[in-house]
This record gives structure tokens, sequence and C-alpha cells, in this order.
């Protein structure tokens, strides 16, 4: 898959609010500063679509990208903000899981983890409640740019069986250095 036309369309504070764009979707979630919104930038080719910030909970909102005119791409608020009040990881939790129970359109997440360290208690969590809720997903692990190529066959491994999925259902990428790319668009194709 190429992607041609990708398209800010919309932002939502508030779950019950979301629309339905009759449209497959594939959302992206995985811990605050993982890397999530600057996958979805090198994803389209366009390094400011989605906001990328060095402060962890830049994204605070569910962010809605039309792809190709053809599937939306959602971009969540990230977990495991250690500055976010208790208010503000309920309201995160009650985001995050509004959408994944009710959204009519979604067919696969991206679960982002980082490629430097073994998946945390809340990745795990994560990955739990997907299996649970029978979402399908993939494991896209981040930044591997900062990898030896023996550290990224390495840590692919431990992180496919910390999460308890096949090695290939684990891509290791890179959005400063387009690593990863072509094989999660592959994967993304199968899904919409
Ligand atoms: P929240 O919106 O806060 O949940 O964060 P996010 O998951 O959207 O992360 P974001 O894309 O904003 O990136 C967070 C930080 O990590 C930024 O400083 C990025 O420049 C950096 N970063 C993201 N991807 C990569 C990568 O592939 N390699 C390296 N070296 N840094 C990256
Ligand atoms: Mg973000």
């Amino acid at each position: 898959m190429l992607i041609k036309k990708a398209e800010f369309v919309k932002s939502y504070s508030v779950v019950s609010k979301l629309e339905d764009y009759k449209m497959p979707e594939v959302a992206i979630v995985g811990r605050s500063n993982v890397g999530k919104s600057s996958l979805i930038n090198m994803l389209v080719h366009h390094n400011k679509l989605a906001k990328t910030s060095a402060t962890p909970g830049r994204t605070r909102l569910v962010n809605y990208f039309r792809i190709n005119d053809a599937f939306m791409l959602v971009d969540l608020p990230g977990y495991g903000f250690a500055k976010a009040s208790q208010e503000e990881i309920a309201k995160w939790g009650e985001m995050i899981e509004n959408y994944l129970k009710n959204s009519k359109n979604l067919k696969h997440v991206l679960l982002l983890v980082d490629s430097r360290i073994e998946p945390t208690a809340k990745d795990i969590q994560m990955m739990n409640w997907l299996y649970y809720y029978n979402i399908s997903c993939t494991v896209v692990a981040t930044k591997a740019d900062k990898l030896t190529k023996s550290e990224i066959a390495k840590n692919k491994k431990t992180i496919a069986s910390t999460l308890k999925v096949g090695v290939h259902n684990v891509i290791m990428t890179s959005s400063d250095k387009r690593i990863g790319e072509d094989e999660l668009l592959a994967r993304l194709e199968q899904f919409i």
C-alpha cells in the first residue's frame, strides 16, 4: 500500500461524541511518549500532521486522520503518563475503553512499545485487555534507531515473549530512520 493522501479530520475530547465515519479504523495505542504521533507522521510522509512532543502526555484527545479516502488512523492518548493527575488517568481510561469497546469500525490496533526496553506492566495489561475483547493487534516497537542490529533481533524476541505473541506479530520501527515502514504498511493492508 502507498499512502497518497492523509488529512487530519477531527479531535474529540468526549468519547460519547465520536462519529461513525463508515470507514475501517486502525487505532494506535501505547505509553505516553512512545512515539505514536511520530509513527503516524512517518507513515503519511508529513512531519507535522500529528503533533509530537518531547513532553509526555501531549496527545490528550482522540485524533482521527483519514488516509487515502479509504480508512482512518486513530491516534489515542498515551497511558502511563507519570505526571498525570488521578482524574486525568481516570478520564484517559474511560476514553480509551469507550473507544475500543464501542467503535463500530475498529479493524485493528497497533500497540506501540519502546524497542529498547521490556514491555512494561501497563503494556502487558493493555495487551491482555485487547486479547480479552478479541481485538486484533500488531505490536509495533518504536525507536529502533537507538539499537544495534543484534539488539534489534534480540529485543524483538523478548518483546514477543513478554507480550505472548509470535515474533511475526512484532514490527521493529523507527520514525526517525524510517525503519519498518514497508512491513507495517503491508501489515495494515490485511485489515482494511
Ligand atoms: P503522547 O502523545 O504524549 O502520548 O506521545 P506520543 O506517543 O505521540 O510520542 P511522540 O510521537 O510525540 O514522540 C515522543 C518523543 O519521542 C519525541 O521527542 C520524538 O521525537 C521521539 N521519537 C518518536 N519516535 C522516535 C523514533 O523513531 N526514534 C527516536 N530516536 N525518537 C523518536
Ligand atoms: Mg502523541
